[in-house]
């Protein structure tokens, strides 16, 4: 299958008390339809900066955005995108969160209903619908964001870190349900981590990201799947892996 996402020659500069910020420089990346591609980079890079872009949350400085060949000049609603931090409303309920996008689309209440409470289920929240984001750990709240982001069936996921605030066991068990959501619907994932194994364990491609996105490794992850942490952390092919990215990351640093 052909390139969804393109970005070209991307660059970003913020401007702050008139002084200019550089985030991106000449960012280059096609990510094929139906991969699951992290990006994996060390904090202040450019990763939330590339995603912002890609759901055309922002425009770039220059450079070209490209989804399935159109310019993105805006969000679009086949890209969801679960962005770092939580956008949960709070005085909303988890079904009512969840319902969220589609009362802005306009579907009726019954189709609403229904939908939300199937992907209750899905996200593993079921009999949880009517607890408020305060009710909920913190991995719950995840649970809540993810199923609001698949809700209107977007073809392209972005998620920012999704699971960075979450203890091992949790984010392990999100990570596994997060594939499971993913195997066979064919869409198009882009997962950003500063986590090495995180990046091996879930996806079909690593890029990782230097200062400023410089691309410094652009790796196919060829490791069979179920991937299971424990196994892999003693396969051969995983831990030469691990040490190629530990490599890439340290070089990103220096330039
Ligand atoms: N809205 C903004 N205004 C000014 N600078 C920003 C803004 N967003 C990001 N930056 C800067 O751009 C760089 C990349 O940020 P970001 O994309 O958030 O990195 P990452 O997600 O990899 O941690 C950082 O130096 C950050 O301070
Ligand atoms: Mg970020």
């Amino acid at each position: 299958m052909g390139a969804i996402l393109r970005l070209e020659a991307l660059s970003k500069q913020f401007v702050k008390d008139d002084v200019g910020i550089v985030a991106l420089r000449d960012f280059t990346l096609e990510v094929e339809e139906g991969s699951f591609v992290t990006v994996l980079g060390r904090s202040g890079c450019g990763k939330s900066t590339v995603l912002n872009l890609l759901a055309g949350l922002i425009p770039p400085t220059s450079g070209a955005v490209l989804y399935r060949d159109e310019p993105v000049s805006g969000p679009r609603p086949e890209i969801g995108y679960l962005t770092q931090s939580d956008t949960l409303m709070p005085w909303r309920d988890v079904r009512r969160n969840i319902e969220l996008p589609m009362e802005i689309k306009g579907v009726p209440v019954r189709l609403r209903r229904e939908r939300a409470a199937e992907l209750i289920d899905r996200v593993g929240l079921r009999g949880f619908g009517r607890h408020y984001p305060r009710e909920l750990s913190g991995g719950m709240r995840r649970r809540v964001s993810l199923a609001r982001m698949l809700v209107g069936d977007p073809e392209t996921l972005l998620l920012d870190e999704p699971f960075g605030a979450l203890d091992a066991q949790l984010r392990t068990d999100l990570q596994a349900e997060l594939l499971r959501l993913w195997h066979g619907s064919g869409q198009t994932v882009v997962f950003v981590t500063h986590d090495i194994e995180e990046a091996l364990l879930l996806g079909d491609r690593v890029v990782v990201l230097g200062r400023l996105g410089r691309v410094v490794l652009d790796r196919r992850i060829g490791l069979p799947r179920p991937r299971a942490a424990h196994d892999m952390r003693v396969d051969p092919g995983f831990v030469s892996l691990h040490k190629e990215m530990t490599a890439a990351l340290a070089e990103g640093a220096t330039r």
